[in-house]
């Protein structure tokens, strides 16, 4: 558990964590608080580290970027305008460069990631990455396989595969010279959502670091109708979350349009 106390010296008896956990009972005799998780109901969200204006709440969390420019008012980060081009500009990518991305650049993506929400606050989603153009080949090669084996998929996909193998090596990731995996032992509809998310967070970062990226649902399926493909990849957990990455080598001129939705409600 994170949430180790409260330093009372620093404590002023605000209250404020009183209004974001009921882990925290106030203390009117000393007008402090205390911090009672003795029910287990700390899911270790942190909230309360965020919100005491007194940086009062103890905690043996060695995370080390927890205040920077902005984050008392986020919405001086990025102007709404900006991050709407932003995702507007957001395409899958299945054009690369083969020059691989240095390892400072990769870590910067997983350090994104890594901050992505989880339901319950869990985050019991593992990442990895092959570089390693055999493995992807043969991971590509029982992908293609095992979708041809499924009736409706191989009518979906089967004539884009065979186009698609006289072009590439590993057809299936586009020859992307990186493939990254988010894997879980969950195997729950939320878990589907989490892994959603963390894949389309480290997504958004490769783009603002100049990087191309694809989601690949292929392997994904490929991978929940026969889990043995599992094996080349190095991957144990029951759901996993796969997106191909490098340096893109498509240009785009414009966006692409997309139709609007009626909104209900609205
Ligand atoms: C959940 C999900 C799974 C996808 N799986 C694949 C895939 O297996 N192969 C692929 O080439 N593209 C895949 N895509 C990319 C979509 O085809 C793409 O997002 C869509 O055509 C819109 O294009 P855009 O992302 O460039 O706007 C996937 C996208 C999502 C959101």
């Amino acid at each position: 558990m994170p949430v180790t106390g409260i330093d009372i010296e620093k404590c002023n008896g605000c209250n404020i964590c009183l209004t974001t956990c009921i882990v925290f009972r106030p203390d009117k005799e000393n007008h402090k608080v205390i911090f009672n998780d003795s029910d287990g109901i700390c899911n270790d969200c942190g909230k309360c580290i965020a919100r005491c204006p007194q940086d009062a709440i103890l905690h043996d969390m060695d995370d080390v970027s927890c205040e920077f420019e902005g984050v008392k008012h986020p919405e001086t980060i990025i102007s709404y305008d900006e991050i709407y081009k932003f995702i507007r500009a957001h395409r899958s990518i299945r054009l690369y460069k083969g020059k691989k991305v240095d390892k400072e650049k990769l870590q910067k993506i997983f350090d994104v990631m890594r901050y992505a929400p989880t339901g319950g606050n869990l985050r019991s989603e593992r990442f990895s990455i092959i570089s390693d153009p055999i493995i992807l080949k043969k991971l590509s090669d029982a992908v293609v396989e095992q979708l041809n084996k499924n009736k409706e998929m191989h009518e979906q996909y089967g004539k884009l595969f065979e186009m698609i193998s006289r072009i590439f090596k590993s057809p299936v990731y586009f020859d992307a010279p990186h493939v990254v995996f988010v894997e879980s032992d969950e195997n729950n509809e939320i878990e589907a959502n989490n892994i959603g998310i963390i894949v389309s967070y480290g997504r958004l970062a490769a783009q603002s670091l100049g990087l191309g990226t694809c989601w690949n649902g292929w392997t994904q399926i490929a991978m929940r109708h026969n889990p043995e493909i599992k094996n080349i990849a190095d991957l144990t957990g029951k759901r996993v979350g796969v997106f191909m990455l490098g340096y893109p080598a498509a240009k785009f001129f414009r966006a692409p349009p997309r139709s609007q939705k009626s909104i209900k409600g609205l």
